[in-house]
């Protein structure tokens, strides 16, 4: 029997903690609470309170918990699995990685909403066969990520066609300006490189610009070919022979990341979207008006390359009240609730009609046919019931690399076989 957290203690917990925002709170008299995960990077927790509110005054009678957790990918995983683990019926709703779906539905975590007939014909099909597992549907598109490539207009004319150029563009701007001094810029690229769930999104994006990739199309890990270690060397070139990347971001999540360039610090910077409000606050950053995006650049032998990212919302197996932990789920995908998080945090809507409407022209930062473009062409990472395990593998070894404790030749092949043993023995491994 799954040990299930009583509501009362879930009331008083709503009105004890610090955590939980007065408005996603009940009034005396909600009688049903449901909880739900959320992250609060940048301004997202803005948004998510903004809509737990309105979804309450929608619904009397259904008060809403939000339930913040920690911003890395992995730490929140974590976090997860202790939860789902014990079987805990809370939170209701939970916002997981679009990396994460098949995982947990493999463990029986999360229940398929096939039933509930969700719509779906409008949502970009990648964003939707993440969510797929064994032939039923886990979960919905909340927001799409796609790394892209961001730069500093006074201090450039043009994006950079490919990595090299990237390079040589940064490489001036350095020398041009020094590295200290007001207006200095010490850093000619900075991107995610601490071990964690980011790096291998940063990785995937060379990966795919000089050809390679994590698993081929018959689903064979592939990562130790040329193409990554050329890939990787890039990487590690551009710290220590290059100093265009500064060592510093082998320990920076995006949020570091972000600082740096929106302290006027760094010519480029690979992030997600929703870094491009915040460097549009004059309020709190030095670029605001200096900003533009790009694709990230390619390199010979591959194609500009974007990890798909992103959040999608799914029921915890374990909750009590699915049904209106769906409604909740709907709510928060109806296209008001989307395009306002596209104008506030950035994020991009996985529906497409919204692509052609004003008011996305009108709420994000880049014309919405080219935040269309990278979305189509974006990589996802490999669908697998034991991603998170392929990835920390691979993780080890990339940062293994790029601290020079390794060559990254040996490092790819070391990740490559110890991902091949893990396929082989949980049967997983392609016929
Ligand atoms: C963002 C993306 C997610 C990715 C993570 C890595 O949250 O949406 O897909 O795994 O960054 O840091």
């Amino acid at each position: 029997m799954p040990h299930r957290f009583p509501r009362i203690a879930a009331l008083a917990l709503c009105a004890a903690t610090a955590m939980v925002s007065a408005a996603a709170c009940g009034g005396a008299s909600d009688s049903r609470v449901l909880t739900m995960s959320g992250s609060l990077v940048g301004r997202e927790g803005e948004v998510i309170r903004r809509q737990l509110e309105r979804f309450r005054q929608a619904h009397p009678g259904i008060a809403v918990q939000l339930r913040p957790t920690p911003d890395a990918a992995d730490q929140r995983h974590q976090l997860y699995v202790q939860w789902l683990n014990a079987r805990v019926s809370e939170p209701d709703v939970l916002q997981l990685d679009v990396v994460w779906t098949p995982e947990f539905a493999a463990a029986g975590w999360i229940a398929p909403i096939d039933g509930f007939h969700p719509p779906v014909d409008d949502l970009f099909a990648a964003t939707v066969a993440a969510n797929r597992w064994n032939g039923a549907l886990y979960a919905l598109p909340w927001f799409v990520d796609v790394g892209m490539l961001y730069w500093r207009t006074d201090l450039l004319a043009e994006a950079p066609r490919d990595l090299d150029a990237l390079m040589r563009m940064a490489k001036d701007v350095q020398t041009a300006r020094g590295a200290t001094g007001d207006r200095g810029v010490p850093f000619g690229f900075v991107w995610q490189g601490a071990r964690y769930e980011g790096l291998v999104t940063v990785f995937l994006e060379h990966l795919g610009a000089f050809g390679g990739a994590i698993l081929d199309e018959a689903g064979r890990v592939v990562v130790d070919s040329d193409a990554s270690v050329r890939a990787l060397t890039f990487m590690r070139d551009a710290i220590y022979e290059q100093g265009v990347v500064p060592q510093a971001v082998l320990t920076w999540q995006e949020e570091q990341t972000r600082f740096a360039f929106q302290n006027g610090q760094a010519v480029f910077m690979r992030n997600w979207p929703y870094a491009y409000a915040l460097l549009e606050d004059a309020s709190e950053s030095r670029v605001a008006g200096v900003v533009a995006v790009a694709p990230m650049p390619g390199a010979p032998g591959g194609a500009p390359t974007a990890a798909l990212g992103g959040s999608t919302l799914a029921i915890n197996a374990y909750s009590d009240q699915p049904d209106d932990a769906y409604r909740l789920i709907d709510f928060l995908l109806q296209p008001e609730q989307m395009l306002e998080r596209a104008a506030v945090a950035g994020q991009f809507p996985p529906r497409q009609a919204l692509y052609d409407t004003p008011e996305l022209a009108g709420a994000l930062d880049i014309p919405p046919s080219e935040a269309r473009r990278i979305i189509e062409a974006a990589v996802p990472r490999p669908v697998s019931p034991v991603y998170s395990q392929l990835s920390e593998i691979l993780q080890v070894s990339l940062h293994r690399a790029l601290t020079r404790q390794q060559d990254p030749r040996p490092a790819l092949e070391e990740a490559a076989s110890a991902m091949r043993m893990l396929l082989a023995r949980l049967e997983l491994s392609p016929s």
